[in-house]
């Protein structure tokens, strides 16, 4: 029997991602305390995908609560054009001792926006120049978004097909899964030769990690390779850490793994610890000195109404003094070692087609004839977890694990137990 809040929530809502015809009652979720969300019946569950990648230090952490608590009461919104204020400021200092060859910081408010403003800084880059370059390199898997300009970057497939037509051409080269990186390597160099280094303004990249593309993994070898071609052909290099950020890939960004370092960062979902709608673009001082100029028509024209919003700041400060204060990188890598043995355990289930980890990111690829986003194994696999009271939300036939740092030991053998259970119970 449908409740009260799920009755109103059919009358009125409208979900994403969610085929609304024959979408099952929505969960009324009434509280959060770290690794668990609370229904209205009182249940508890594990959030194991950490409600859509962002909660990173738990649900309702009282630090960052607190500190959102005390800015509310302080400044809770500016116009960032013309004003500043000290939490923005702060964040960008912070950010930038996590990311010392870059320069400024640019803020937005999610993940779509941070790749939006990546693209266009790129553009415009080359733009103010009265350079000739606006071809973008990105790999055939990559999701980058759902606004106009990171639809274009990413696959083309049943998230895009509707809008196929109206999205900027892009040049698509394999992404280096194990197996493919001489492949993808050698087609970044041949693209490089069939346009001239000329032409191409930017390589986007979501880097050692494609999240919703099936959490493919690729080393950071290839990655380093791939960012120092671009950069020998002056090609503007765009990590979109948006989903690895901030700790989870095992270091603090993914691309702390490689000597080479990405022009542009895009950062989001783990910003505020998952507390508030926020995202950054980070970028080299040549890219913002590329910007400065006698003529306004060279300045960088974007914005949001809650561009830097004080709040989002607030937390973002907490969650990043929490990475300090709270042995996080301690955390990360115990799940790295849980994951490890997990991985091992099942790596020769008769179901599994694969299975790979990288930090606290696990992924299986179930065996399926028929693999793809609206697979029906997912949604067998999603009801099997919740009524276990795990929310996990597979990728088609990917199960994947993406879990607050804050999990207990019991917690995470909790969710390996129930895809343990989920695997027992195939076909
Ligand atoms: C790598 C990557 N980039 C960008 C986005 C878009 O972020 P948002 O959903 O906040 O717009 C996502 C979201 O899943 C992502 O995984």
């Amino acid at each position: 029997m449908s409740s009260s809040l799920q009755n109103r929530d059919r009358d009125f809502i409208w979900h994403p991602y969610t085929q609304m015809k024959d979408a099952l009652p929505f969960v009324p979720m009434v509280r959060g305390e770290g690794s668990y969300l609370y229904d209205e019946a009182g249940n508890q569950y594990i959030d194991a995908v950490s409600s859509w990648w962002t909660n990173i230090h738990g649900h309702a952490d009282p630090d960052i609560a607190a500190a959102i608590y005390a800015q509310a009461q302080k400044l809770e919104q500016v116009i960032f054009a013309g004003f500043t204020h000290q939490p923005a400021i702060e964040l960008a200092e912070k950010l930038l001792k996590r990311i010392p060859f870059h320069n400024k910081v640019f803020y937005s408010d999610n993940g779509s926006t941070a790749v939006e403003v990546a693209i266009k800084m790129a553009l415009q880059f080359y733009w103010n120049k009265g350079e000739e370059r606006s071809k973008v390199i990105a790999f055939k898997d990559a999701y980058h978004g759902d606004t106009f300009g990171a639809m274009s970057v990413s696959a083309r497939g049943v998230f895009t097909a509707p809008f196929q037509n109206l999205l900027f051409d892009v040049e698509f080269i394999p992404t280096p899964t194990p197996g493919n990186e001489q492949l993808a390597i050698d087609e970044l160099k041949a693209l490089i030769e069939r346009y001239g280094k000329s032409s191409i303004a930017g390589f986007i990249f979501e880097p050692l990690v494609l999240g919703s593309g099936g959490m493919l993994m690729y080393s950071e070898k290839v990655l380093d390779e791939m960012i120092g071609i671009c950069k020998a052909h002056s090609i503007i290099t765009i990590a979109d850490e948006v989903m690895t950020g901030f700790g989870r890939t095992g270091k603090f960004l993914a691309t702390d793994y490689c000597q080479n370092k990405p022009d542009i960062i895009c950062l989001s979902k783990g910003i505020t610890g998952g507390f508030l709608p926020f995202a950054a673009t980070t970028c080299t001082a040549g890219i913002y000195e590329a910007f400065l100029s006698n003529d306004k028509a060279k300045m960088f024209f974007h914005g949001h109404s809650y561009t830097a919003n004080p709040l989002g700041c607030a937390a973002g400060i907490a969650s990043l003094t929490l990475f300090e204060s709270d042995n996080t990188f301690d955390k990360i890598t115990q799940i790295d070692q849980w994951h490890s043995k997990f991985e091992s355990e099942i790596r020769e289930n008769a179901f599994v087609s694969d299975v790979r980890h990288r930090g606290t990111i696990l992924a299986i690829e179930l065996k399926t004839d028929d693999g793809g986003y609206l697979n029906n194994i997912r949604d067998r696999a999603y009801l099997f977890f919740m009524d276990r009271k795990v929310i996990l939300r597979p990728l088609g036939h990917i199960i994947y694990i993406l879990p607050p740092y804050c999990i207990s030991e019991a917690d995470m053998q909790k969710v390996y137990s129930v895809i343990r259970d989920f695997l027992a119970s195939l076909p």
